[in-house]
């Protein structure tokens, strides 16, 4: 029975999608990435998780979303509390606001959520303002998130986020974007999220992360990121939406061909998956859209595009294939943190 006497502490986190993919470690077990990575925060995407104290011996889960890893949730919790010396157990209760089981990943907003929650409830904290007070800024719940799951922790902020590997596993930084280019409000870009398949993934991300280094593409990926990821952070400083375009496709197809040059092999594809790509390269090449595509680790495709194109996109992509599912979102914030 839920102890009302007890406050709920809310922490609502979006999740993001990697323009430059965070792909492979150099240390698993401290998160430290073989490569920096680039992301854009979603703005419907997001798990909202409550944290309340619970006065028992064990910590308790109550998942909406039945995909969500339960082990991987609680392992995070257990590494926080012992991390941060904290002792009370908790009552966790986590709901995606996109649809449950849609092949869209949630460990993102998932874990990031978890980590705000729970050091809200330890600390007694309504708010990020007085989480930073009590020593928990957005760097240091980056760093904490990041334990849970790498691509956690570039969603602390809205905007574009920056996550450079640093020297050490400690020097990591995650910083947004917008804070280097002072711009006045982000450049407005919708994903349009295709499902092409709900199923459960052939190979965990984790464990595909390790084999990383055996693809006979790997190395020679790291040595050119850089380059890359300069071009990307110009196309968005100047809102050059071809430029960008050109480069996330090359990146998403490159990690791609690392997944299946691997050993064991990580082949997130299906069989719809390369149809939709030539789908959408051939109304970019017949000038029906100005839209381009990037592929996390599964076989759903994220069609980017600048928000005035929006609307021909969802129109041109449900006259070609009936019944075709989508989940629209766009460019968002940051978490929050409320107390009930
Ligand atoms: O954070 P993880 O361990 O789920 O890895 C994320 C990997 C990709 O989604 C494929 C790329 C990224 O940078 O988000």
């Amino acid at each position: 029975m839920i102890d009302e006497t007890i406050d709920s502490y809310i922490a609502t986190a979006p999740s993001n999608i990697a323009l430059v993919k965070y792909w492979g470690k150099r240390d698993s077990t401290l998160q430290w990435a073989a490569n920096d990575s680039l992301s854009m925060t979603l703005n419907k995407a997001q798990t909202r998780t409550t944290a309340r104290l619970n006065r028992d011996h064990s910590d308790h889960f109550t998942f909406e979303d039945p995909s969500i890893d339960e082990s991987k949730a609680a392992k995070h919790l257990n590494y926080l509390r012992t991390a941060l010396g904290f002792e009370e157990t908790l009552t966790i209760t986590s709901e995606n606001t996109f649809p449950s089981s849609c092949g869209i990943a949630s460990s993102a907003s998932g874990l990031a959520a978890l980590t705000i929650a729970a050091i809200a409830a330890w600390t007694r904290s309504a708010s990020l303002d007085e989480m930073e007070i009590r020593g928990f800024s957005k760097d240091t719940l980056a760093k904490l998130a990041r334990r849970g799951s790498g691509s956690a922790c570039r969603s602390l902020w809205g905007g574009f986020v920056y996550w450079q590997t640093g020297e050490s596993p400690d020097t990591q930084i995650v910083a947004p974007l917008s804070n280097e280019y002072g711009k006045q409000s982000p450049w407005k870009l919708a994903d349009i999220i295709v499902v092409l398949a709900k199923d459960k993934k052939s190979i965990s991300s984790t464990e595909a992360h390790q084999s990383a280094w055996s693809s006979p593409m790997f190395t020679p990926r790291l040595s050119g990121l850089s380059e890359r990821i300069d071009s990307i952070i110009d196309a968005i400083d100047k809102r050059d939406i071809n430029i960008l375009g050109r480069h996330i496709e090359n990146e998403a197809l490159e990690m791609h061909a690392v997944m299946m040059t691997s050993e064991p092999k990580a082949e997130y594809w299906c069989k719809e998956t390369p149809q939709l790509l030539s789908w959408i390269r051939k109304q970019r090449q017949i000038g029906a859209l100005k839209a381009w595509f990037t592929i996390d680790a599964g076989p759903n495709i994220h069609i980017i595009c600048e928000q005035t194109e929006q609307e021909k996109v969802i129109n041109c992509l449900n006259q070609s294939f009936k019944g075709i599912d989508i989940i629209v979102d766009s460019i968002g914030n940051g978490p929050k943190l409320e107390i009930n």
